[in-house]
């Protein structure tokens, strides 16, 4: 199985703190990867340095055998990663069908084609083929900021998928949701993963975590203490002594 995204030595400082100190790992291809840890343990700034937001301090990036280390954000989105953030990020004011059709033209539309409007039609038919993928279809012409915060989420994720991305990493992406919301994300999630997306996932809600993930590996004070199967990381003495010390 070839790896689709590739982690070497991977650091980051803050002036003394060393939020992540040196992390190996790999999403194969096809998989569902958990990235889990205590509070402050350093994922969200590995996705940070994964996605070109933080510039890393060491380490290389791989992916799909291309060196990104230290590419620009809309590069690397460019090439085939897409990405939440731990806070939603929306454009609030607009309805939930513009903020899908925005999502691609930011980063993606030429002056030229923005000034044809030629890619526009066909934007706003992908647009609305994944809103009824997500099951917010009804929802595309409110405003975004008065769905609900579950459905924001899913709003977010579709405009993840505007751009086809090949690996997706979600940062918390049940974090607020209701139970029926998440399990609607949960769904949709395998649905893509089937279709031959790979995920890299952070999420604290452990019983997610279990029942997604193929694979799972553990951050702790931004050094990976563990990785295995599910069943591997239940079990093991140095991931629950990092959760619930001893
Ligand atoms: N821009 C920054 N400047 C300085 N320190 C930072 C910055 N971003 C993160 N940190 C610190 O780096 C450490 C790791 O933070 P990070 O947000 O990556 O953790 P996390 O594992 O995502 O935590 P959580 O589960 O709470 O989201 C923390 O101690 C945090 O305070
Ligand atoms: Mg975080």
């Amino acid at each position: 199985m070839n790896n689709i995204l590739e982690i070497a030595g991977l650091r980051k400082k803050f002036y003394q703190l060393e939020a992540v100190a040196g992390v190996d790992f790999e999403v194969r291809e096809g998989e569902i990867l958990g990235l889990i840890g205590p509070n402050g343990s350093g994922k969200t700034t590995l996705f940070d340095c994964i996605t070109g937001i933080q510039r890393p301090t060491a380490g290389e990036v791989r992916f799909m055998g291309k060196r990104i280390t230290r590419m620009k954000p809309h590069c690397i989105y460019q090439l085939g990663i897409g990405r939440t953030f731990q806070l939603v990020q929306l454009f609030p004011g607009m309805t939930v069908l513009d903020n899908m059709i925005m999502a691609i033209q930011e980063s993606e539309g030429t002056v030229l084609s923005r000034l044809f409007q030629m890619d526009e039609s066909k934007d706003e038919k992908k647009a609305i083929e994944l809103l009824e993928f997500l099951n917010i279809i009804h929802l595309k012409d409110q405003i975004a900021k008065n769905i609900s915060y579950g459905q924001q989420k899913l709003l977010d994720m579709g405009m993840v998928l505007m751009s086809k991305p090949k690996l997706i990493m979600l940062d918390e992406p049940m974090a607020g949701v209701n139970a029926t919301l998440g399990k609607e994300i949960a769904e949709r999630l395998i649905e893509l993963n089937r279709r031959g997306c790979s995920f890299l996932i952070i999420e604290h809600n452990m019983r997610v975590i279990m029942n997604l993930c193929h694979r799972i590996v553990v951050l702790d004070y931004g050094k990976k203490i563990a990785e295995g199967s599910p069943e591997e990381i239940q079990n093991n003495k140095q991931v629950l002594a990092a959760y619930f010390g001893g």
